[in-house]
């Protein structure tokens, strides 16, 4: 992992101190609301439904158990008791008391961490693949230039006011666990066959209100070019992007009233300034770099493969919830955060004690979190499997659906968010009641299913293979389905189907999408496959029939 040097743990702390007298001075009636405002969302701090909430950076998503225990002690000292991890791999509390946040921000500084650009229009945390530097099908580890992308854009001066927030993933595998298509900028590690390592590059991705796949723009960047790339495409976003109407603003936005080539064209010219400039990253700086990620010293067992005999449980979560791992004897594990009642993504800090616990027992002192909201040991042996199951049962941590439709993706919806049209996790546990059974719920087989309860998209229900979207009508809750959505190969954003359902339908709705699918699918094939081959009209058939006319129309 990355430790900070004596710069990075200066910036932090001298931004505790400085908030602390914002702060301060808001109290005392020295600073307005207006004043105080942009001061609080540079620290992560929002006013939402019921109280403040503090959204605290996981860069990346990578932590060490010292860094979780601190999550579940901010939870425990200074919240109800738990925390959200949300699909950009940040920690949202919902309780915190305006007062305390510069407290708590100062002790996150003592384990190296902060909320720094997790709200206002700049660069926000880089994201990556959760199994990042331990997949079997990575072409390098990404975390390294996630870190060097991340310097470079902390408080950047230049990048500090864009016309909105800019969002950046990179991926260093084939398959795409970071949804690299759907991001301002994406990332994605190609090794050439001489050796050089570079990145194809997507841009204008993203989700929201108008929801985008980016644009290749790219095919091959060497490594060392990627900040001085980065830094043209921004300045030409930070030069042309819309700043009139903030539903305009967005760098998609952008490269859709260009057009992608002339978008391209655009960044090929501020490049020609850039490339070979003092952007330019050398060898040593990326040695320099990857020595903070290597892998620690795991002893081999001689174990290579997965168990075969044991309880159906623990089978069951051996095939759920393990992943192969690049190194033999080594596993990789998801703790699901998605035990049915549990709203999606919520850990508890007793739970998030308990897996700083785990990582350090099993998984060299190293937790992810995914962009699914589920937490990720990605250092297991293999011999210890079943000691690990074991102990995470105990804690609710070993729910073995990773990847089914219960590992339901879910924003906190009107239960927390004042921009809600709709609550969105009693939806969420309603589906996985009406889905408990084991046996069915593995029949059905790998299912994305994500909510959101609104445009926003924060639950990123347009890329679910079935989305659910909260919409009003006329002070209601509706939901709005769509299907097809996709974030591997290839990405694509889901359709609406027709009308929209009330809360009380959804869970038979979803089921009736799964009978198509049952009775369509042929031999292995995954829902997301039967889908596409078949289209959507089997299913709108099966749901609306010929007569929707006692559905309120969209
Ligand atoms: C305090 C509560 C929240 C507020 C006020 C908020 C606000 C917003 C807004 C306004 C957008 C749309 C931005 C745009 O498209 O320009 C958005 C999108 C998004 N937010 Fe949130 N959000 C909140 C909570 C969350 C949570 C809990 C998550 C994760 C579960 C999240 C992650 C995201 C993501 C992934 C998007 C998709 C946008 C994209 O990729 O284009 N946000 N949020
Ligand atoms: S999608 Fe809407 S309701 Fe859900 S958290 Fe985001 S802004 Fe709030």
């Amino acid at each position: 992992m990355y430790r900070y040097d004596e710069t990075d743990q200066r910036l932090v702390d001298e931004r505790v101190v400085r908030f602390r007298d914002q702060m301060r001075r808001f109290l005392a009636g020295e600073l307005s609301e207006d004043d105080f405002r942009p001061l609080r969302l540079q620290n992560g701090l929002y006013i939402q439904r019921h109280a403040p909430m503090l959204r605290v950076a996981i860069p990346y998503g990578t932590m060490s158990a010292t860094q979780l225990r601190m999550l579940a002690r901010v939870a425990r000292e200074y919240d109800r008791g738990y925390g959200h991890f949300t699909t950009r791999c940040n920690i949202q509390y919902n309780w915190v008391r305006l007062e305390d946040a510069p407290e708590i921000l100062a002790e996150l500084a003592t384990v190296q961490m902060h909320a720094i650009q997790t709200s206002g229009n700049c660069i926000r945390n880089i994201t990556t693949d959760p199994f990042a530097g331990v997949a079997a099908d990575e072409v390098l580890d990404p975390r390294p230039y996630c870190e060097i992308v991340r310097q470079w854009s902390t408080l950047s001066p230049e990048y500090t006011f864009l016309p909105r927030k800019f969002k950046i993933a990179i991926t260093g595998s084939r398959n795409d666990r970071a949804a690299v298509s759907f991001h301002d900028i994406g990332a994605r590690a190609v090794r050439r066959e001489d050796g050089e390592i570079g990145f194809e590059v997507y841009v204008g991705g993203g989700l929201g209100r108008t929801p985008m796949v980016g644009h290749r723009i790219q095919s091959f960047l060497p490594r060392r070019e990627l900040l001085s790339y980065f830094d043209a495409i921004l300045r030409v976003y930070n030069r042309y992007g819309r700043r009139d109407k903030k539903y305009k603003s967005r760098v998609k936005i952008l490269v859709k009233e260009l057009g992608p080539e002339a978008f391209t064209t655009e960044v090929e010219r501020e490049w020609e300034f850039l490339r070979g400039g003092e952007a330019s990253i050398d060898d040593a700086r990326f040695d320099a770099m990857e020595r903070h990620f290597r892998a620690p010293e795991i002893p081999a067992d001689g174990e290579s493969a997965l168990p075969r005999n044991g309880e159906p449980a623990f089978l069951r979560w051996l095939a759920r919830n393990v992943t192969a791992h690049r190194l033999p004897g080594l596993a990789i594990v998801t703790l699901s955060l998605k035990q049915t009642g549990n709203p999606p993504g919520d850990a508890s800090a007793a739970q998030m004690e308990a897996a700083a616990d785990l990582a350090d027992r099993y998984s060299a002192g190293e937790i992810r979190v995914s962009h699914e909201q589920n937490l990720v040991l990605p250092q297991v042996r293999i011999a210890e499997l079943l000691a690990l199951w074991q102990a995470a049962v105990g804690h609710q941590l070993a729910t073995a659906n990773i990847g089914l439709l219960t590992d339901v993706v879910c924003c906190p919806g009107g239960d927390f968010c004042s921009l809600a049209n709709a609550r969105s996790i009693p939806i969420a546990e309603a589906i996985q009641r009406r889905f408990a059974d084991e046996a069915a719920l593995e029949d059905v087989g790998p299912l994305e299913l994500n909510i959101s309860g609104c445009v926003n998209a924060c639950g990123h229900h347009h890329i679910g293979n079935i989305g659910i979207l909260g919409v009003d009508k006329n002070g209601e809750e509706w939901y709005q389905v769509t299907l097809g959505g996709s974030e591997d190969a290839p990405p694509a954003i889901g359709r609406i189907i027709g009308p929209s359902f009330q809360a009380a339908d959804i869970p038979e709705v979803v089921e009736k999408v799964v009978t198509v699918y049952r009775r369509q699918r042929s031999e292995g094939e995954r829902f997301i496959d039967t889908l596409r081959r078949i289209g959507a009209d089997p299913f709108k058939q099966h749901l609306y029939g010929g007569a929707d006319g006692h559905r309120d129309q969209d």
